[in-house]
């Protein structure tokens, strides 16, 4: 009942005019008043990047096992290494690094889904997937790969960010919105990078194994890669009902999850 296929994943310029109510709460979570329009910024966009109907292939013939890699500290001495490199995808979140960790998160990237305050650099096998939860995102992305004049929002921003070009991708605010409302009911302001992650890959791929997600039993977000720690459901995001959602996911074999340590 959640799943809509025909709401698209990723944005090229045919499938880029946002309906009015899209459109209405993507902006309700901007920070800043718009100062450049939509239109113009998609428009640089797919001058720069490519424009392309990525993954309209799913049918019988394809079975395109996925490896979602979140940042749960419950993957320190795991040794899933090798188990998530064995994927067709292997999607990693916002900073999780490989470099050091190999043999408990693999060092394979296909696909990292960050936003400007979490960039990271990434190396030409990897597609930077934006996930734009603002214009202003848009334009640093634009920003940083050519003017680099865009170093900050509502923290400093990398000015630059070594990445393949041709490999750049921008999520649908479409995809944003659909998330929230017909997974999560609206729980929190938005969903968290990796619960859109997760439902993205739903989309493209045809098994979803997950990986590095969990709390610590003090109901604390802990890192593999650093002693940083977030309440799961403080802020932003309604962390609760993420998890029942993935649960049920998991319930009905929808994913599977590897829950480490
Ligand atoms: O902390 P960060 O947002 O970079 O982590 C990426 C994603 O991994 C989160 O959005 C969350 O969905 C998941 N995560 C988790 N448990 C943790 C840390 C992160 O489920 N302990």
């Amino acid at each position: 009942m959640r799943y809509n296929p025909t709401v698209p994943p990723l944005l090229n310029r045919r499938n880029s005019v946002l309906q009015a109510d899209v459109y209405k709460w993507w902006k309700g979570l901007q920070r800043e008043s718009l100062k450049t329009s939509y239109t113009d910024v998609v428009d640089r966009l797919f001058d720069l990047f490519p424009d392309e109907e990525h993954y309209s292939d799913g049918g019988l013939e394809r079975c395109r096992t996925c490896a979602v890699v979140g940042n749960s500290g419950n993957l320190l001495r795991s040794h899933y290494g090798q188990l998530i490199d064995n994927h067709d995808f292997i999607i990693r979140i916002n900073k999780g690094p490989t470099k050091g960790y190999e043999r408990d998160v693999g060092s394979k990237t296909t696909h990292r889904l960050i936003y400007p305050e979490s960039a990271v650099d990434m190396d030409n096998s990897t597609h930077l997937v934006l996930l734009p939860f603002k214009i202003k995102d848009m334009r640093w992305l634009i920003s940083a790969f050519t003017t680099k004049h865009i170093t900050r929002s509502y923290v400093a921003l990398k000015p630059t960010i070594n990445a393949d070009m041709d490999k750049v991708m921008i999520l649908h605010p479409a995809f944003i919105k659909y998330v929230y409302e017909s997974w999560l009911h609206k729980h929190g302001k938005y969903p968290s990078t990796g619960f859109i992650t997760i439902i993205f890959a739903l989309h493209i791929c045809d098994e979803v194994n997950v990986f590095g997600f969990g709390a610590r039993s003090d109901g604390k977000w802990h890192h593999y890669f650093d002693r940083s720690l977030t309440h799961f459901s403080s802020g932003n995001h309604g962390g609760d009902f993420e998890n029942k959602t993935m649960n049920e996911l998991l319930k009905r074999n929808k994913i599977f999850m590897y829950k480490g340590w």
